[in-house]
């Protein structure tokens, strides 16, 4: 029996030009160019120009996905933004990014779960496809995490950076199989008794103003490898496929030391690990998007390579998506 599937078209990504080294935060905090790059593999990260907004970024990575996909702005009929750093509070990010690209059908809406952000917003997309809602959704994650940052605060301001990847999905009819192309399986998983782990401490109905970041990383580092490493169980047993089979593994950027403990716990080989963290740091719901188009510009995406995506963020939220290129 026939199957739809969500076939990833295209991948784009986009940077802030502006490189913001370990050193150069060494000078003004208590802090060092090896002790981040030992405790986290980051060695600089990308900051938004002043009055570049979330949507700006996620439109240059939208246009550059829907070029490579072939694909004209008009035929998308769902645009998904992942963001937790949105340019006004409402309305959403989306909505701003498809004014600009010239999308004019169908829906466009924010979803947030932080860091996981874009394997919630591929999940959704997914499931819009398949029950046959949409026929080609674009999927953004879009982060100026450097707004919410304290920048007097070593233990977290170290570690995020700025940037935007998108996604190109299109309803395509497959076998049925695991030979299919497109999204395999997702998982998705939340749990609000962590809250206070990961958090901003503001918010338009509470303080009324933006807030911080604030981070117990120990703690959310705990957590982070047996969460991520359930809900990659999860999706594998759903999908019928193994570990084994994975050709190219796309975590969520956070921790060089929390990618590496999976990957080894799942039995994948470094080299089919990506890893941009080093020059991205960790930009919340843009790092899996941003890890994609850099494999794809590497030539490290064939078609048929099977994709394994997770992350995990604030809530706590975690989840996995599993994808044949
Ligand atoms: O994407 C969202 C999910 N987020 C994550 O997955 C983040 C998970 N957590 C982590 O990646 C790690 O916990 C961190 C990188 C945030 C911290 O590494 P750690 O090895 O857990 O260090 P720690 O927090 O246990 O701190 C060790 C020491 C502390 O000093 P004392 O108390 O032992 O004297 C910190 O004050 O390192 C100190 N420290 C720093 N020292 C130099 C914390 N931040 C810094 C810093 N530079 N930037």
């Amino acid at each position: 029996m026939t199957s739809i599937r969500s076939v990833i078209r295209g991948v784009g990504a986009y940077l802030p030009e502006r490189i913001l080294t370990n050193d150069e935060i060494s000078q003004r905090l208590d802090t060092s160019d090896s002790w981040i790059q030992e405790r986290t593999g980051i060695k600089s990260r990308h900051i938004a120009a002043e009055g570049e907004m979330t949507s700006d970024l996620g439109i240059k990575a939208a246009k550059s996905a829907l070029v490579r996909a072939g694909i004209d702005p008009v035929d998308i009929d769902l645009l998904i933004c992942a963001t937790a750093t949105p340019d006004r509070t409402f309305p959403s990010t989306a909505v701003r990014i498809q004014h600009a690209i010239g999308m004019t059908k169908g829906a466009a809406f924010d979803v947030q779960a932080v860091c996981s952000g874009f394997v919630f917003a591929m999940a959704t997309a997914d499931n819009f496809i398949r029950t046959g809602q949409s026929k080609r959704a674009l999927v953004v994650g879009a982060e100026t995490f450097s707004r919410i940052l304290d920048w007097e605060d070593r233990g977290t301001c170290v570690l995020f950076g700025d940037g935007a990847g998108a996604v190109v999905l299109e309803a395509q009819n497959q076998q049925g199989t695991n030979d299919d192309r497109g999204v395999l399986a997702t998982r998705l998983r939340s749990d609000g008794r962590f809250e206070d782990l990961l958090y901003v401490d503001g918010g338009p109905s509470s303080t009324q103003t933006t807030g911080y970041l604030r981070m117990n990383g120990r703690e959310v580092f705990r957590h982070a490898i047996q969460k991520i490493s359930g809900v990659i169980e999860e999706t594998l047993l759903a999908s019928g496929l193994a570990a084994e089979e994975i050709d190219l593994f796309v975590p969520h950027q956070a921790n060089a030391r929390i990618l590496d403990g999976i990957a080894k716990k799942l039995g994948v080989a470094p080299e089919k690990v990506i890893k941009t963290l080093d020059r991205h740091g960790n930009t919340s719901a843009a790092s899996i998007p941003l890890a994609l188009n850099q494999a794809f510009e590497a030539h490290k995406l064939s078609e048929g390579d099977l994709v394994l995506m997770e992350a995990m963020g604030g809530g706590f939220t975690w989840g996995a998506v599993l994808a044949r290129w």
